[in-house]
Formats: C-alpha cells, structure tokens, sequence
C-alpha cells in the first residue's frame, strides 16, 4: 500500500500538461477485439486502468505491446470470449468486452464486474439493449454469458443515459445485419472519440454526441491508427487544484469545450477562468465564493468532478449545496474532509457544504479514484501535514499525479508502506 505525505501551504503555479482520456482510451481499446487485424492506439495515459484493460485483452488472446504513449493491439488471435471472475473485479470498464466479443464471435461470458466504492453499477440496460439485437442472456453463478445466432439491428432506448451501455451497445451493433438506433443514449466526448475509432475502422455510426445513435451495420473492418482526447476529468481536476491552492495555473492539451461545466463554475464562484486555443489558464487571488451543484450527464456537470468541487467549497465563503443524481453513493470523501475540519451535512443524496477557514491536515483515506484526488487538492490546501492512503485508488485515473504537482510548488511524497 502506498501513500501521500503532503504538506500544505504552496500556491500551485504554472504550466502541466493533461494526459489522454481514460474513458476514452478504455473502450477504444475494448473496440480493438472488433478487429481481425492490428490497430495503434496513441496518447495512451499510463495509468492502472489501462494496464488492466491491457491484461483483460491479452487474457483474450489478444498482442498488445505499450511503448511509452503508444499501443499496438493484434486481436487476429483472440480466441477466447469469456474474462475471468478476477479480472473482472479488478476494474469495472471490463464490462467493456461485451459488445466488441459479441460484435465478432457472437458469444461472450463474463462475470460480474462487482459494485465499486461508488454504487452498484448494475448492467441491465447494457443487457437489454443485447437482447433488443437478438442475444440469448444467461445470468448464474455470477456470470452473465451471451450467445446469439444472428445479430440484428434494432431500435434500443436506454431508460438513462448510460455510458457504458451506450458504448457496449455501439461496438455490438457495427457488424450486425441493418441499422441500429439508440435513443436517449449518452452525449459524453468519450462517446464521439470511440465512434471516430470506430468509424476509422469502415463502421458507419452517426449521431453520436447527441441523444439519437445510429449504427447501420457492415461485414468487415480494417485496421486504424487513432489518438485519443485529453483527459477533461484530469484537466477539471488541475483547474480545481489552482483554485483551491489560489494559485495561478495554465492548464495545457485541453479540449476547453469539454470543461465548460467545470469553467463556469469555477467563474461563478469568482475565479480567474481565461481559455486561449487548447489551454486554459485559472488564477484565484481571494477567497472563493460557494456555489450550488448538481451533477448531471454530460453536457451538465460531471459527476466525477463532485468531490474535487466538495473540497474547494470547504473552504468557500458561504454555504454550498450539492446534489449527486449519478450515483447512489459517492460521498465516501466526506467523513474523510471532515477529519480535515470540513462542515459538511449529509441529507440523502444532497451534501450541504459550509465554507470555513482553511482545512487542518489529518490521516485520510482515499476511497475511489475521485475522492482519493479531492482528498491531495484538500491537503494542497490544508495547514500543516496531510497523509493520504491507498493512493493505488488514485494511480487508476491519474499519471503520477505527485510529480505533476509538485512541478507546480506542491509538498507530495509518495512512500511505500
Ligand atoms: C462511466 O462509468 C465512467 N467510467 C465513470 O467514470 C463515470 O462516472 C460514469 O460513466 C458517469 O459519467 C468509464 O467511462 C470507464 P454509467 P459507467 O453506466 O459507464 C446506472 C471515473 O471516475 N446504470 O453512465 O459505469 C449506474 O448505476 C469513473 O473515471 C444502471 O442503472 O457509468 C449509475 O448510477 C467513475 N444500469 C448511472 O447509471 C446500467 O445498465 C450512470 O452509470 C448501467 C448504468
């Protein structure tokens, strides 16, 4: 186990550089499986995601070789279409496989991913939206295997904007026979970098980015090379560490329309936000004022920027409240920010935060990759000394993330229990 030795005080200042996507590079990589031939991949961020995403698909059958930014994925081998049960537990986005093995063998099996520190997760929209392209589901003994004889487009509509489904569903309708429409489907950019991936390969999908998908099937693919987007998380997560530190940093390899919830929030409560071509510079030189959140699919407030925000309205003035309908329990960070000294209320799945002095260091835990990253912004922040646990949690999302703040005047050592 490793952890955070912080110690707080420094303004953060200066340029750093986003790295690529994880949800982007995710199911990019699943995609390959699509492939009876090679793709490169590049801007590949090295992170504990990827790694397992890379293990999931060497398990498979799968060549991938990982040189710096770059990989190269040779799924003319992939003989086996069933992930085991422990590599499912290790990461959620596993679940990624489905569509991509059913696309091309029909048949896939997999265990269930698991819940996570954030809520269940079910996977029932990405199972019905199977079904709707004529895929036999089986659920026992934990495993959810899919066979189907033929695959046929069909009408879906998802009862909630899901990532995941949308992106499984996506990678299962490319080689189906007709078209595929999904409606209500999810809008992130992650969404539209994995159908120009797809779409470089000879799929034909339009629509994405928007709430109405349509995939008209084809009968062959061929390899590609694609870069993948930025990291907007990352980016939302640098921008959150200047304000809260009352710094003044430039953000840099940004796509600025990604991070517009993120940047017009930062300005309402009262930042320093200035976007120039791909970066985007934020300098705080007084106190922030609290604002009101609510996340909602992309393009509304990003769930996975709640509890960097949480701990920049710790120390706000004034009382903000925030509302997570994503997720039903992604609040772990806030018993671990009160430790700090953080007045937070908790009323179901809204978080009343009120504004005090500067936080207090203390021993923290990260629980989640997210709130793991609230809990290095909080201790950036915090007088005196703040240790973080479990920092693996946080190498899931972000690439040495220590090394990026302190290249910025932070106080983070990494120790090895
Ligand atoms: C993706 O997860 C992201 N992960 C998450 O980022 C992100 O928080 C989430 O989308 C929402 O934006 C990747 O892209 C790898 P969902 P995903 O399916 O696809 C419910 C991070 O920090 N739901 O959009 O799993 C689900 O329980 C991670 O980088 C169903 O009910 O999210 C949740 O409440 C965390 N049934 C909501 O939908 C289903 O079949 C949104 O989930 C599927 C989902």
């Amino acid at each position: 186990m490793q952890k955070f030795m912080i110690m707080g005080g420094n303004r953060l200042v200066g340029t750093v550089r986003v790295s690529g996507s994880k949800n982007a590079t995710l199911p990019i990589m699943a995609a390959s499986l699509l492939l009876d031939g090679q793709c490169t991949i590049r801007g590949i961020p090295r992170l504990r995601d990827v790694a397992v995403m890379r293990d999931v698909l060497v398990y498979l059958g799968a060549n991938v070789v990982w040189e710096k930014d770059v990989m190269r994925i040779d799924a003319r081998n992939v003989s086996c279409q069933e992930v085991s049960e422990d590599l499912m537990r290790r990461m959620r986005a596993s679940n990624l496989v489905l569509g991509p093995l059913i696309g091309r063998f029909r048949q896939a099996k997999i265990s269930y991913p698991g819940g996570c520190n954030i809520g269940s997760r079910p996977m029932n929209l990405h199972l019905k939206g199977l079904q709707a392209l004529g895929v036999g589901i089986t659920e026992r003994f934990g495993y959810i295997t899919a066979r189907t004889g033929k695959l046929a487009g069909s009408e879906i509509y998802l009862d909630l904007p899901s990532v995941g489904a949308t992106e499984n569903l996506m990678m299962a309708a490319v080689l189906a026979k007709g078209t595929t429409v999904i409606r209500n489907a999810a809008r992130e950019p992650e969404i539209i970098d994995l159908r120009n991936f797809l779409n470089l390969m000879g799929a034909k999908i339009s629509g994405a980015g928007t709430d109405t998908i349509k995939i008209t099937g084809v009968d062959s693919l061929h390899g590609v090379e694609h870069t993948v987007i930025p990291d907007r998380i990352e980016a939302g997560t640098h921008m959150v560490a200047a304000a809260i530190t009352g710094g003044d940093v430039v953000v840099a390899d940004v796509i600025p329309e990604h991070l517009e919830p993120v940047i017009n929030k930062l300005r309402e409560a009262g930042a320093y936000v200035e976007v120039k071509d791909n970066q985007v510079r934020v300098a705080v030189d007084k106190k922030l004022k609290a604002v009101d959140i609510k996340t909602m699919p992309y393009p509304g407030f990003p769930t996975d920027m709640q509890p960097q925000f949480m701990a920049l309205l710790t120390m706000a003035e004034g009382t903000g409240i925030i509302t997570e309908t994503i997720f039903e329990n992604r609040y772990k960070h806030v018993m671990e920010l009160r430790r700090m000294g953080a007045d937070i209320r908790l009323e179901g799945q809204t978080a009343v935060v009120r504004g005090g002095p500067r936080l207090s260091g203390a021993c923290v835990e990260a629980s989640d990759l997210r709130a793991g990253a609230a809990l290095v912004l909080a201790g950036m922040a915090a007088e005196n000394g703040t240790v973080v646990e479990h920092v693996e949690h946080i190498d899931r999302g972000y690439e040495r993330l220590e090394n990026k703040y302190n290249a910025l005047g932070a106080r983070i050592i990494r120790v090895h229990n």
